[in-house]
């Protein structure tokens, strides 16, 4: 930085000598710490540039992107996790884009996360007409299609330490039960999609487990999102002590020590404990049969909700043909 022949080079007459500015750098440097509260640095997890397209720079649609990210930015703001809007009108040049910061995150986190992973993300993809990224408490996702998918890409990230062998069959299946519970009892909730849980594995060691899904999402596409990571778990992250699936609807986390925040977090141990000895097929299926069921009920509920309507709407012609009474077919309406 204080090269002297940087000086000679550009001829610049009378520059003081580095010694006078390393002082002040220094002390501006240590005092930083104490005038600004260290917050921690938003921390990248993984990207990816999801369509093939390119844009031109200085475009329309650069100029849209840029202004669609700068008010998701802004918008990150009082206690708001989740903001969607659209820059543009026109087909080609019409740019949509999301954040979701995690639900427990405080709003100056939020804001900051959702801050650096927008900048990041027109770094780590500069040309592409639609990218995300997640960061560890904050995704950013951008597109100029209409239709955004939520469950693809996925992307892994799972602890290096593993659970000992002897104790992985409880802990898949406590993990298992932890996680289905918890991602249907978000997606079955009204706004927020998000719940954390923790589950006791051994006397000493506690499971935690966060799940969320985008807000937006409906019952059906919020539970498919969990359901497709929750069944990637036993393929990515098998008897790993932590692990987390980012999709770009939805996100699922476990650790063996608290990391969100809960009025009720407990002490950090390690995991350990029983025996046992299934084979991988029968951990899988632990995993995949919750999946299952619930998509078999759901098809039944929607069954049962068609020939609700179907009812309703012959009862409807019948009264419209016999009594013409608009009461009652008001009434008939709201209980189809
Ligand atoms: C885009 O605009 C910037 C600033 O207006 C300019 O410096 C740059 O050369 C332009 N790039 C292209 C490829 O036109
Ligand atoms: C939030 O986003 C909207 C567009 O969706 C924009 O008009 C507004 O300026 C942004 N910022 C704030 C602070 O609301
Ligand atoms: C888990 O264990 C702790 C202490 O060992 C206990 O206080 C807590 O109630 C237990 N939780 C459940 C859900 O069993
Ligand atoms: C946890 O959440 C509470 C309430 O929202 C907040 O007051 C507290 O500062 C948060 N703690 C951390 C470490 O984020």
């Amino acid at each position: 930085m204080c090269n002297p022949q940087i000086f000679l080079q550009t001829k610049i007459p009378k520059m003081p000598p580095c010694k006078y500015f390393a002082i002040p750098s220094i002390l501006f440097f240590l005092l930083s710490f104490l005038i600004f509260p260290t917050k921690a640095a938003p921390i990248y997890s993984s990207h990816a540039c999801t369509d093939s397209s390119k844009y031109q720079p200085n475009s329309t649609f650069q100029t849209n992107l840029d202004l669609l990210l700068s008010y998701l930015s802004s918008n990150a703001t009082q206690g708001v996790h989740f903001y969607k809007t659209t820059v543009g009108s026109e087909t080609p040049n019409a740019v949509k884009g999301l954040f979701l910061c995690r639900r427990d995150t405080l709003t100056a986190v939020c804001h900051d996360c959702v801050n650096a992973a927008a900048k990041d993300l027109t770094r780590r993809c500069p040309v592409e007409k639609e990218a995300i990224i997640w960061y560890d408490v904050c995704m950013v996702r951008y597109s100029n299609q209409n239709y955004l998918n939520n469950i693809v890409p996925a992307v892994d990230m799972s602890d290096s330490k593993s659970v000992a062998g002897a104790d992985l069959d409880r802990f898949n299946e406590v993990l298992a039960g932890l996680l289905n519970a918890l991602a249907t009892k978000a997606a079955n909730s009204e706004d927020e999609k998000f719940e954390t849980g923790e589950v006791n594995l051994t006397s000493s060691v506690t499971l935690y487990g966060l799940v969320q899904c985008t807000p937006e999402l409906s019952l059906f596409d919020c539970n498919m999102c969990f359901r497709s990571a929750i069944a990637s778990v036993p393929n990515c992250c098998d008897g790993k002590q932590g692990a987390r699936v980012l999709l770009p609807g939805c996100n699922i986390r476990y650790q063996v020590y608290p990391f969100y925040n809960s009025t009720k977090i407990l002490a950090t141990p390690v995991v350990k404990s029983r025996p046992s000895g299934r084979s991988r097929v029968e951990v899988i299926l632990t995993f995949v049969i919750p999946i299952v069921a619930a998509m078999v009920l759901f098809t039944f509920g929607i069954c049962h909700v068609m020939r609700k309507q179907a009812k309703s709407l012959k009862q409807l012609w019948r009264k419209t043909n016999y009594s013409e009474g608009v009461d009652e077919i008001d009434s008939i309406n709201l209980r189809g």
